[in-house]
C-alpha cells in the first residue's frame, strides 16, 4: 500500500476537522484508496494553544520550512485562510513539486494564475474542492461532468452565514442586527463578520465557479458586490407578502462573450428551488444547454463538511498518476476576451415613500416609462404618515441602467426611494 506523507499548514477549525476525519476513518480510507495517509508536520501559530483535535504535540511546529522543505512530505494541505502568507507558502510548495490541497477561496480567487503556473512548473497538483461550498462537490461537477455543457447561468446561495441570517429574518421577523449578534453568540458568524455579510466570501467563490463554468478567467474584481448589511425587516416582510424570499444570491450569466457576475441581496419567488434552501445550507443552481437545470445542495461550512471535501481531494491526489490542471479549463477558450457588463436585465423591487396626493403615481410611472421600464406589480398602503405613504412596485425585466436612471429622475419632493432589490427566477 502506498504511503502518502502530508503536512498541514494551519490547524484551526478546518484543520482540526481534517485531522478528526483522517483519524476516525483511517482503516476505511486505506481500503478505499489503497493509501496510508500519514501527517508528518502541522504548522501552527502557537504550539501551546488548546485544540479541538488530538493532533500530537510532537507534530506541531511554528516553522514553515518544517513542512515546505521536508522532502518526505509530498502533499501540503492548506487551511490557514487569508491571502498571505498562505499564497506564498502554497507557491513555494507547488514550485518544489509538492501537491497542494486548499480550502482557501481568497488566495485562489486573487492568485489563480500564479498558483496554476507554479503547479505546472513543479508538475504538482492543485486541488481546491473545499474552497467553494464546503462539502458540495461543485468544483468537481464544473470541471468534470459539466464540461459537456455550455453553461449559461449559475445562481448560488454560497455563503452559509448570510443564509442563516436572512432565513431567520424571514421566518422569525427579526431585525438584522439582532440576528447577527445571536449568530455570533452561536458561533455561526465570525466575530468580524465583514467578509461574509459584505459579500466578499461569496464573490471569491463566484469568481472561481464562473472561471470554471465559462472556461476562461473571471477575475474577482469583475464581480459586482453588495452585502446584506443594509437589508431591512421591512423589505423582507414586503417580499414575503408578495411571494418572494430574500437570499444573498451569487449570479453568473453568459450570453455569447458577454458575462455578468454579481453578488447581492435578491428576491426569489417562493416556489423557486433556491428559496427552499434555509439556515446555513448552501446550494448551486446551474443551467446548461444539455443538462438543463440542476441543483446541488448541502453544507457549505463547518469542520467536518469542509474536511469531507479536503480529504476527498487528498485521496484523489494521492492516487493520481497525472495531476489535474484546472487551468486547462481556462485555456479551452484562449482567444475569448469576455466582456463584463453591469447592465444586466432583471426585475426590480422598489420600495419608496411617496406623497399621498393627486398625480404622484403619474409622476412615478412617467419616470419609468421614459426609460422604457414597465411596472408589473404596484402596491400602496392607505395609511399615510406625515402625508406620505409606502409604495412598492416590481418592474418587468429591464436593464439595470434604465431602472437606475428612472429612479434618479424621480422628484424627491414626490417620492423617495428607500430600497431597490433585484429579483431573479
Ligand atoms: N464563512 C463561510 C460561510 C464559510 O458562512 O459560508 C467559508 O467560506
Amino acid at each position: 500500500m502506498k504511503e502518502l506523507v502530508i503536512g498541514f499548514l494551519g490547524c484551526g477549525n478546518v484543520g482540526g476537522g481534517v485531522w478528526k476525519l483522517l483519524e476516525g476513518f483511517e482503516k476505511e480510507l486505506a481500503q478505499r484508496a489503497n493509501l496510508k495517509i500519514r501527517v508528518k508536520k502541522v504548522l501552527v501559530r502557537n504550539v501551546n494553544k488548546a485544540r479541538t483535535c488530538s493532533v500530537p504535540q510532537s507534530l506541531l511546529t511554528t516553522c514553515p520550512e518544517d513542512v515546505l522543505c521536508d522532502p518526505e512530505i509530498t502533499l501540503v494541505a492548506e487551511f490557514m485562510g487569508g491571502e498571505q502568507p498562505a499564497t506564498e507558502y502554497m507557491l513555494r510548495a507547488l514550485k518544489s513539486g509538492k501537491t497542494v490541497v486548499t480550502a482557501n477561496k481568497m488566495a485562489l480567487a486573487l492568485n489563480w494564475h500564479r498558483l496554476h503556473e507554479a503547479a505546472r512548473h513543479g508538475r504538482a497538483g492543485l486541488y481546491y474542492e473545499a474552497s467553494v461550498c464546503g462539502a458540495i462537490p461543485v468544483i468537481d461537477v464544473l470541471s468534470g461532468p459539466m464540461q459537456s455543457n455550455r453553461i449559461s447561468s449559475i445562481m448560488g446561495i454560497i455563503n452559509g452565514t448570510t443564509n442563516y441570517i436572512l432565513s431567520r429574518m424571514y421566518e422569525q421577523g427579526e431585525d438584522y442586527a439582532a440576528v447577527l449578534a445571536d449568530a455570533q453568540k452561536l458561533g455561526l458568524a465570525e466575530p468580524d463578520p465583514s467578509s461574509d455579510v459584505e459579500g466578499m466570501d461569496a464573490a471569491y467563490k463566484l469568481s472561481i465557479m464562473a472561471s470554471l463554468a465559462f472556461h476562461t478567467r473571471v477575475p474577482f474584481k469583475q464581480v459586482y458586490r453588495e452585502g446584506i448589511t443594509g437589508v431591512t425587516q421591512e423589505d423582507i416582510a414586503w417580499g414575503k407578502e408578495l411571494g418572494y424570499v430574500m437570499k444573498l444570491l451569487a449570479v453568473a450569466k453568459r450570453e455569447g462573450d458577454t458575462v455578468e457576475v454579481r453578488v447581492h441581496p435578491t428576491f426569489l419567488p417562493k416556489e423557486h428551488p433556491l428559496s427552499r434552501v434555509h439556515d446555513s445550507f448552501n446550494a448551486v443552481y446551474l443551467s446548461g444547454h444539455a443538462c438543463k437545470e440542476m441543483m446541488l445542495q448541502g453544507r457549505g461550512a463547518g469542520d467536518l463538511p469542509t474536511a469531507s471535501a479536503i480529504v476527498g481531494d487528498i485521496m484523489r491526489a494521492g492516487n493520481a498518476t497525472e495531476h489535474f490542471f484546472p487551468d486547462s479549463a481556462f485555456l479551452a477558450e484562449p482567444d475569448v476576451s469576455l466582456q463584463f457588463t453591469r447592465n444586466w436585465n432583471t426585475r426590480f423591487f422598489v420600495r419608496m415613500s411617496a406623497v399621498d396626493a393627486p398625480g404622484t403615481l403619474e409622476k412615478i410611472a412617467g419616470c419609468l416609462a421614459r426609460e422604457n421600464v414597465s411596472i408589473a406589480t404596484m402596491v400602496q398602503r392607505d395609511a399615510p404618515v406625515d402625508g406620505r405613504l409606502t409604495l412598492v412596485l416590481i418592474t418587468h425585466s429591464a436593464p439595470e441602467m434604465s431602472v437606475q436612471a428612472a429612479l434618479a429622475a424621480m422628484p424627491k419632493a414626490v417620492c423617495q426611494v428607500q430600497s431597490v432589490i433585484r429579483t431573479e427566477g
